[in-house]
């Protein structure tokens, strides 16, 4: 039987100098609170469908605006290649969706990107929500896969290179148990542009440590890990968190890379029990 408390999701679209960008709109456009989820590398807004299932029971009255990041999903690659580019696109989405301020939400490469979000347009930010990130730069070894990364790239397009990112993707409990979800972001990363996975691996290997940003936090900060995540472990999500004033951390066990995909419930209630009693009442 159809889910008919299930939000409607509408597409939008908008043009910019570089090209389209392309986003859901879901929830009523005067709701009470506003969240943007920016999804990781190399994903598409396809990340948040549990997060947009559950709009009206986790999070009622809020609106969810869902994009694809340039170079991703429909929304065309970047001329620039910085996070700091990806921040002010996302900045030109508000507007074109009446948005003033936000909570912005995002998930590894989104987080680093809600981070420039941050420096760049702090007076939107009503709040922030930190999902299996990190504040640090890349380290030279981490550089150095990504520069083999592009260069395989190039060599041999990008579906080659995609079965040794499950592992970092996807906790060992997830991989283990759930063989319909670990084909699910296989086909989602299999689907990533090769340019925009040149672009996005690029931006990240050259984005700043955003370490010094974070004692600058003035506004409510969730932060999310998975305690199987691999990638951004949780000893960077403490290290993040310990940083921000009054910032929450909640660990999702038996949860990976990506845990609002992997758990989607426990992730969903503590981001709607945020909502209610860190933003809401504030
Ligand atoms: C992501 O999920 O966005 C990436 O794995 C992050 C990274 O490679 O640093």
């Amino acid at each position: 039987m159809a889910d008919c408390s299930m939000a409607h999701s509408v597409e939008h679209t908008l043009a910019l100098p570089h090209g389209l960008i392309a986003w859901d709109a879901l929830g009523a456009h005067d709701a009470g609170v506003t969240m943007v989820l920016l999804h990781g590398f190399p994903h598409d807004r396809g990340l948040w469908t549990s997060q947009a299932q559950a709009l009206t029971t986790a999070f009622p009255d809020t609106r969810l605006l869902i994009p694809d990041l340039p170079g991703f999903g429909r929304s065309t690659p970047p001329t620039e290649s910085t996070m700091d580019a990806y921040a002010d696109t996302i900045a030109a989405l508000l507007d074109a969706a009446g948005a003033t301020t936000v909570v912005i939400g995002g998930l590894s490469m989104g987080g680093y990107i809600a981070l420039a979000f941050w420096r760049r347009h702090s007076a939107r930010v009503r709040a922030l929500v930190l999902m299996d990130t990190k504040a640090t730069a890349d380290s030279a070894p981490a550089r150095a896969r990504r520069v083999e990364l592009i260069e395989a790239i190039q060599r041999e397009g990008f579906g080659p290179s995609v079965p040794s990112l499950i592992p970092g993707q996807l906790g060992r409990t997830t991989r283990e148990t759930h063989p319909a979800l670990v084909e699910r972001v296989e086909i989602m990363l299999r689907r990533a542009p090769e340019q925009g996975v040149i672009c996005a691996a690029t931006a990240m290997m050259l984005r700043v440590d955003s370490t010094p940003t974070l004692d600058t936090i003035t506004v409510p900060t969730l932060v999310i890990v998975g305690d199987e995540d691999a990638l951004t472990p949780v000893s960077d999500a403490i290290a993040m968190s310990s940083a921000i004033r009054g910032s929450r951390l909640v660990t999702i066990s038996a949860a990976g890379h990506l845990s609002p995909l992997e758990s989607p419930d426990v992730v969903n209630a503590a981001i709607g029990e945020f909502l209610d009693v860190a933003v809401r009442s504030a």
